[in-house]
């Protein structure tokens, strides 16, 4: 069985020192936690300062975003060189906000991707629809579009990858999806995984649900063996909250290692 992942997504919160406050309160909180992989991605700003409070313990660091060449001359970019050297371990790529106000294209998303796992990063691929897409009927066409465009014709040697599905209506409003709509979905990525890269990267992946995750709601959606955690927004930036989710995915899901 796949090990749940909880990641935390702070996006553009927290100064250096209220980003040292968060990490250190909840690697106090977390120190023990061994049942579920938990990361955390703090802004670029951040990610060495957070690093340093969360090195050699279990909880792994994370970006929210990745150029995908090396070095040169692309103004105001960070490469995953750069991010390795600070420690990651994780980058978000394709996050709905990234596409839209920031206009990027799956292709764009595709050779972040791939440099991202040529440069042994692990990457957490965003996808899923808008409310429009939702009410045309057209939540599995726009996410396998988006899903097909970033892993066609793509070889990963064994390297890992993680897929976030995430409802672009769910994202941030409090309305999180029922658990059983982001299971359908999941569950039909997890088949599209299958025909792309086969059958191993298909049970291998972990596949999380994102979209107004709270203490209150994780289990709704870890119920569910085939939706291994949760990528987490505004609920990542309290202590109690974030720690709230973790532990109620390490008391309620029955999983083996
Ligand atoms: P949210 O954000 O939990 O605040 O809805 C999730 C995300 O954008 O990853």
């Amino acid at each position: 069985m796949r090990k749940p992942l909880i990641a935390g997504n702070w996006k553009m919160h927290k100064t250096n020192d209220e980003a040292e406050a968060l990490a250190k309160g909840i690697l106090n909180a977390l120190s023990n936690e061994n049942s579920v992989d938990v990361a955390i991605c703090p802004p670029f700003t951040a990610l060495e300062r957070v690093a340093k409070v969360i090195d050699g313990s279990k909880i792994a660091l994370g970006a929210q975003n990745v150029f995908w060449e090396d070095e040169g001359a692309f103004t105001g970019e960070i490469s995953p060189r750069m991010l390795i050297s600070l420690g990651c371990k994780y980058v978000i790529l394709g996050h709905s906000e990234r596409r839209r106000y920031f206009k990027e294209s799956d292709e764009e998303i595709r050779k972040k991707f791939l440099k991202v796992l040529d440069r042994e990063l692990i990457p957490i691929l965003c996808v899923g629809e808008n409310l429009e897409d939702r009410k045309a009927g057209k939540t599995w066409e726009v996410v396998n579009s988006q899903l097909t465009a970033v892993l066609k014709d793509v070889t990963l040697n064994g390297k890992e990858m993680v897929i976030a599905y995430e409802p672009v209506w769910a994202i941030g409003t409090g309305v999180s999806a029922k658990g059983e709509d982001a299971l359908e979905v999941i569950s039909s990525i997890r088949k599209r995984i299958k025909e792309l890269l086969g059958e191993e990267y298909s049970s291998s992946t972990r596949i999380l649900y994102g979209g107004s995750v709270k203490p209150d709601n994780i289990m709704e959606f870890m119920q569910y063996d085939e939706i291994d955690g949760a990528l987490v927004g505004g609920a990542s930036l309290k202590v109690e909250s974030f720690v709230g989710i973790v532990e109620k995915v390490a008391s309620g899901r029955k999983w083996k290692m």
